[in-house]
């Protein structure tokens, strides 16, 4: 997809790593130096993935993982066709909170806690997935990353839990792992960058990073 003039950049992390705040010092970086940028969002970012979203999130949806898993990728389909790729194309820089790694993270480390095998097959089915329906990722992925039970301190001090922050603190381990493996196996793309410190501090890594690899 070479007609992408755009520059496509994901953030990822577990719960209160302070993403909204890092991705919003970006987006004002951005604005300040005149790029032009969508910030969007997954699950979600289009019209119809948002209504997919409210499922995927709301406590009282009860699915299986696999469902879950396909209803991701689905609201991903067409959170590309319709908000991605139209932006890209345009040469816009999109911004987008949660991608791809997400899936690979929570849905192939975080949903396989019985066995190995288990495992391996939930992270081949995101891996297959990512092959056959998304057409572009990201140039740039930002890992937040911060201690779970850190985070997990500071988002319980939000609003209430979705379907996913109800989860315990092992199977955000597990989700952290899959970052560790990303961090290692896709070190070009998928860069570490501390969450601890200031926001300010936060801000400065991120733009330190953006400025060194897009
Ligand atoms: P948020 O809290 O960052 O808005 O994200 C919503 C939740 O959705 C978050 O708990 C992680 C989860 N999620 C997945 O499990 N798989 C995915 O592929 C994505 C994009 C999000």
């Amino acid at each position: 997809m070479n007609n992408l003039t755009g520059r496509f950049i994901s953030f990822e992390g577990t719960e209160g790593v302070g993403k909204t705040t890092a991705i919003n010092n970006l987006c004002q970086k951005l604005e300040d130096a005149g790029i032009e940028y969508v910030h969007t969002r997954e699950p979600g970012g289009s019209d119809f993935a948002e209504k997919l979203r409210d499922i995927l999130l709301s406590p009282a949806t009860q699915i299986n993982e696999d469902t879950e898993l396909l209803l991701i990728f689905a609201a991903r389909s067409d959170h590309l066709a319709n908000v991605i790729l139209p932006a890209l194309k345009a040469g816009k820089w999109v911004i987008c909170d949660r991608f791809v790694d997400s899936s690979f993270a929570y849905q192939g480390f975080g949903r396989s806690s019985d066995n190995e095998n288990h495992a391996i097959a939930m992270q081949a089915k995101v891996k297959q997935l990512t092959a056959d329906f998304v057409e572009k990722m990201p140039d740039l992925t930002l890992w937040l990353d911060l201690p779970v039970k850190e985070g997990i301190e500071r988002a319980g001090k939000r609003s209430a839990a979705d379907r996913f922050e109800q989860e315990a603190v092992d199977f955000f381990e597990r989700v952290h792992q899959g970052y560790q493996y990303l961090a290692k196996n896709e070190p070009e793309r998928f860069k570490r960058i501390s969450a601890s410190g200031t926001a300010e501090q936060v801000a400065k890594r991120i733009w330190q990073a953006v400025n060194e690899n897009v």
